[in-house]
């Protein structure tokens, strides 16, 4: 289903490029090629941007319901197509096929509420004569108006879910958009893109630009003709962006290095519970995942066990099999966590369990006694291990966290709730959990990363927010 040459979108089209150039995608898992995407040109980015522009000069005049009642059926569509998606997605990029369906599920409820919270956004007018010196005879009207062309950058591990929700809110507040998808994620995106075409929206309201990052990521990040830019994936390409984009406004969601703090009046069942979620889901692929564990050395050791109890359950092989621990999306990602787990053993830390790989399958690894020389400490893998930092107090565990370079989440397990609000109050993150894993959802909750892992908010109306801006119109009224 997914092999294949594939073609891009543009203008209401699907078409072959021009280059006469192709990428081949090929699966984690089945170590085959499962389909191409096109390679296309600089030429074509800038006709996908024209076209846009045609398009959103038309767009912006049709009503909130109209917009909605396209996005309506994209929903039906994405719903409809769910098992087929799933499929793509789970070759594509390896995720189990249960999480692949959730994906695509939790995509349709997103643009949903998408839609019925742009139909509820308000304006709001100010009286004049509430500044000192100003009259009640002016009067201004503030309202939210869309920005032009929104380029959306995803990233490969939620292929379908992480581009919708760029997509969604650009359409709602009447932009348009030119869509980059991960080129491991391609496939996927493409297959979205299906189910959006069928949906009858205007021809060049949404185009799909297949290709490297390298080839013609900084061509279009750079293109004076992109209004506003939102980005999700790595801080290193963050970071690049940050530099190449003009002066448009940048929505950055980058990695993290989640803490899951541990006090010594913790729950342990539930702790357990959560950071093994938090952490091994696929294969801790996730930004939101579990990346390090810093726990009161009170409960250490019981802590330590529980978990490795917990680890040699976890269903270990294929997507196919709904595994929780499958194959990382390369053999670069794979050697990169082998690297840093090879890296804390040979600096004292102890291996509880793991350490074992299959080409890119690395089996969920527990490393304790893990110390701040050791890479596992900072560097976030995007793979399945879990190293125990031992601290001896809340303000050691405040510490450690806030010394990452990066701030997206963090989880805080404890019975005191007032101790969670004075760590969470002095922890710099965008979110903190308590008693909870660290995750995005529900998506229309606020999300963000401070420090290395972002700027800007995303999450339904903070995204719809970010994809408009003020215009104030000022009425002059006879005195
Ligand atoms: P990535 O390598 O940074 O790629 C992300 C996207 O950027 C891809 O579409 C990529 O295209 C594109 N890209 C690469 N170079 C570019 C350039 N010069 N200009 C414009 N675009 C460029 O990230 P990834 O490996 O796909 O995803 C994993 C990372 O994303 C992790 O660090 C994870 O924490 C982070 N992430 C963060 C969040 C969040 O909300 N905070 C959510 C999910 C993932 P190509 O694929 O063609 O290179
Ligand atoms: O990978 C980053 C995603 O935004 C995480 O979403 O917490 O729902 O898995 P999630």
């Amino acid at each position: 289903m997914t092999s294949g040459v594939h073609k891009f979108y543009i203008n209401g089209e699907w078409k072959n490029s021009e280059s006469g150039h192709t990428i081949a995608i090929k699966s984690p898992y089945l170590h085959q090629v499962i389909g191409e995407v096109q390679a296309v040109t600089k030429a074509e980015v800038d006709e996908a941007i024209q076209y846009a522009h045609e398009a959103q000069a038309k767009w912006a005049d049709v009503s909130l319901q109209e917009r909605g009642s396209y996005l309506y059926k994209w929903a039906d569509e994405l719903v409809h197509m769910q098992d087929e998606i799933a499929e793509v997605i789970m070759k594509e990029v390896g995720k189990a096929y249960n999480d692949a369906k959730k994906e695509v599920v939790r995509t349709a409820d997103f643009i949903r509420y998408t839609i019925e919270e742009a139909e509820h956004t308000q304006g709001e007018s100010m009286r004049g004569d509430s500044f000192p010196g100003g009259s009640k005879s002016k009067i201004a009207i503030v309202e939210r108006v869309p920005l032009g062309v929104v380029l959306a950058i995803s990233p490969f591990n939620y292929p379908v879910n992480l581009s919708a929700a760029k997509i969604a809110p650009a359409l709602m507040a009447g932009n348009a958009v030119v869509f980059k998808p991960a080129t491991q994620g391609a496939l996927s995106g493409t297959k979205m893109i299906e189910a959006l075409s069928k949906a009858g929206l205007p021809k060049g309201l949404v185009n799909l630009v297949t290709g490297k990052g390298s080839d013609i990521g900084d061509y279009i990040v750079e293109h004076k003709g992109i209004n506003m830019i939102s980005f999700t994936g790595g801080t290193e390409t963050g970071n690049h962006l940050a530099k190449t984009a003009t002066k448009v406004p940048l929505v950055l969601e980058l990695g993290g290095k989640d803490p899951g703090i541990v006090r010594e009046d913790a729950d342990l069942d539930e702790a357990v519970k959560q950071i093994i979620s938090g952490a091994f889901s696929y294969s801790g692929q996730r930004c939101t995942a579990i990346k390090r564990v810093l726990v009161h050395e009170k409960v250490a050791d019981e802590l330590v066990s529980m978990l490795k109890e917990e680890i040699d359950k976890l269903a270990v092989g294929s997507p196919e099999d709904n595994s929780t621990v499958v194959p990382l999306i390369d053999t670069k990602s794979a050697d990169f966590v082998q690297g840093l787990i090879t890296d804390a053993i040979e600096k004292g830390a102890t291996l509880i369990t793991g350490n074992k790989r299959e080409e890119n399958l690395i089996y969920p690894t527990l490393l304790d006694h893990v110390t701040g020389d050791m890479q596992v400490a900072w560097e976030e893998p995007f793979g399945p291990v879990l190293p125990i930092i031992r601290v001896t107090s809340d303000e050691e565990a405040v510490s450690i966290t806030n010394e990452s370079e990066y701030g997206l989440q963090a989880s805080i397990f404890t019975k005191d709730i007032n101790k969670a609000f004075a760590i969470a109050n002095k922890i710099e993150v965008g979110s903190v959990q308590i008693n909870g894993r660290t995750e995005r959802g529900p998506d229309h909750f606020p999300f963000i990363g401070v420090k290395g892992s972002g700027m800007g908010v995303q999450g339904i109306k903070k995204s719809i927010e970010s994809m408009t801006r003020e215009k104030i119109t000022v009425l002059n009224l006879a005195e």
